[in-house]
């Protein structure tokens, strides 16, 4: 069986890719290596997965691309790519969040539509789509009411999907994720920023009071989370699920668990609250379990210290 992996230098893509391979799936990978951050912290997250010679790696860029040069033998797709960082969709940015979240899902969805060849198509989706929800757990029956550009797109994108499951029988299958860390982390989340600000001794804005909640999601429970997407999609086509930690946590307290992790005090900035920002997100993952049988399984502060070990043996961590 052969997936094709979208993103797959990024944070989550090249988690995604790694499993697969180590089930027996062999992988196609394409990424862009778009300008958001850096191209050597995306080429060293595909180190591992060039050693094996079930994975094939592919430079394009999706607007463009010529889907069928991407697809040869696909019958599953993992659509990790797209224009991440809720903050920065404003004004002139705005389009490369519109082309590369919501032009290029559809273009892949109508290319492997018309083809008939799938068995999943996973799709990213994010906690944003909710906006500010007051009603937590926030299930996926909530009215979504993105507060950000970038949570608009996303939810443009979830919609493709099930519009392609629901009009012309792809077995899409939605994934929400909540604030993802662990290992490879994209450096300009909070994490990665934290740990960074303590291991150079450097100062570290947080937006607002710090009061604000997260339902931060270990990295390998989501891979797990695309792991048994990929046998539902079929059975519940166009179905979209939270995929969250579980346990929101305040940024503050993130702060002092990253001190405790590297016995180090970081030096805080505290800047007016981000636009966009929502003050809280928990996810009611009833859903996921029932659908998937999923539920997450690693807690904030074991995930935490993973993170800091891997971005202690890692010397190429700086953007
Ligand atoms: C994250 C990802 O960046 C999005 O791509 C994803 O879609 C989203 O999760 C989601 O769950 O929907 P975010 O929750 O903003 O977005 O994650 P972080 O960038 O790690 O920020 C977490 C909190 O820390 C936010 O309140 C943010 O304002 C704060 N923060 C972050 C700071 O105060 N300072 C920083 O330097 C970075």
């Amino acid at each position: 069986m052969r997936a094709l992996v979208t993103g797959v230098a990024g944070f989550i893509g090249s988690h995604v890719a790694q499993n697969l391979l180590r089930l027996g799936v062999d992988v196609i990978g394409v990424d862009s290596f778009d300008s958001y951050y850096s191209r050597s912290l995306k080429e060293r997250n595909l180190v591992g997965l060039l050693s094996s010679n079930r994975f094939e790696f592919l430079e394009r860029d999706l607007l463009t691309a010529d889907i069928s040069t991407i697809s040869d033998s696909v019958a599953l797709v993992f659509h990790l790519a797209g224009q991440p960082g809720v903050r920065k969709s404003w004004g002139n940015d705005f389009d490369f969040y519109v082309r590369n979240n919501v032009v290029v899902t559809q273009r892949l969805l109508d290319y492997f539509a018309q083809e008939e060849c799938l068995d999943a198509f996973i799709a990213a989706s994010s906690s944003s789509i909710y906006g500010d929800s007051s009603l937590v757990p926030t299930s996926e029956s909530h009215l979504p009411r993105p507060i950000s550009p970038y949570g608009v797109t996303k939810l443009a994108s979830e919609h493709l999907c099930t519009l392609y499951a629901l009009e012309r029988g792809l077995p899409t299958f939605s994934l929400r994720y909540f604030t993802v860390y662990g290992p490879r982390q994209r450096p300009d989340m909070l994490m990665s920023r934290l740990i960074r600000a303590s291991q150079d001794a450097d100062e570290m804005q947080i937006n607002g009071s710090g009061e604000q909640l997260r339902d931060f999601t270990y990295v390998d429970d989501v891979v797990e989370a695309n792991i048994l997407a990929m046998s539902a999609a079929k059975n519940h086509r166009g179905e979209v699920v939270n995929i969250g930690g579980g346990t929101p946590v305040s940024v503050n307290a993130v702060i002092a668990q990253v001190e405790e992790a590297t016995q180090k005090p970081i030096t805080i900035k505290r800047v007016d609250a981000a636009q966009g920002d929502p003050s809280q997100t928990f996810a009611d993952c009833s859903l996921a379990k029932a659908l998937l049988g999923w539920e997450p399984q690693i807690g904030l502060v074991e995930g935490l210290e993973r993170q800091v070990e891997w971005s202690s043996s890692s010397n190429n961590l700086h953007s």
